[in-house]
């Protein structure tokens, strides 16, 4: 294969310099260690601008709306790797992580455009998984996306036990678990592109 596989990282937290952001960083710089991988972009969907929830009145018109939402959609169409990182809220991605899931609704029901290429998320939460389900509901409700868009799902990245404020962040450096989780799914990304 001579082209490179590209590759976005979205990070979906509402919050500067979050969680997500910095476990996203992580996989995405080892990735880029491989020639074989180009990184498009890491996104901050915080810094986008939203015009539009998802109403489907303009649907059939995908980029109508030129905000930063159609800007990321376009990111997620040229890139052969979809890699998301969300705090888990609920049990759900964050808020502006569901209105991408919502604003990608075009790209399924016109052609399945997304299909074939690979999904891979990113969870982190304030409980711990093995002993609450909700960073694992998140990661699932991610996988329905991916999944209702005919993409292969790389296993999630499941981690707990942070918080959002200054000091009950992940450490640094990154426990040696969390560090395992991340380059275990960076290695099966790295597989993906290997069997294409
Ligand atoms: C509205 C809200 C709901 C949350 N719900 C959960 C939850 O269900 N389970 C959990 O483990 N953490 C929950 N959290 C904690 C966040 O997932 C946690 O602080 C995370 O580390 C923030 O990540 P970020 O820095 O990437 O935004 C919630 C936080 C907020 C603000």
């Amino acid at each position: 294969m001579d082209k490179a596989t590209t590759i976005i990282g979205i990070d979906c937290s509402p919050r500067a310099s979050s969680n997500s952001g910095r476990m996203l960083a992580e996989v995405l710089c080892s990735l880029e260690s491989d020639p074989r991988v180009k990184v498009m972009e890491q996104v901050r969907l915080a810094d986008e601008r939203i015009d539009c929830l998802g109403c489907e009145q303009c649907y059939q018109t995908f980029g109508y709306h030129c905000d930063g939402i159609d800007r990321v959609l376009s990111l997620i169409m040229e890139s052969d790797v979809i890699l998301m990182a969300t705090p888990t809220c609920f049990g759900m991605p964050s808020a502006l992580g569901v209105v991408l899931l919502d604003r990608s609704d075009p790209l399924w029901r016109d052609g399945q455009q997304l299909k074939g290429k690979l999904g891979a998320v990113i969870v982190n939460g304030a409980t711990d998984p093995a002993e609450d389900p909700s960073v694992g509901v998140c990661a699932g409700n991610v996988m329905k996306f991916f999944d209702q868009h005919e993409m292969t799902c790389a296993q999630p990245a499941n981690l707990g036990g942070t918080l959002a404020y200054p000091g009950q962040r992940f450490p640094s450096p990154l426990p040696e678990g969390t560090t395992g989780v991340l380059k275990q799914l960076a290695d099966d990304i790295r597989q993906w592109i290997a069997d294409r």
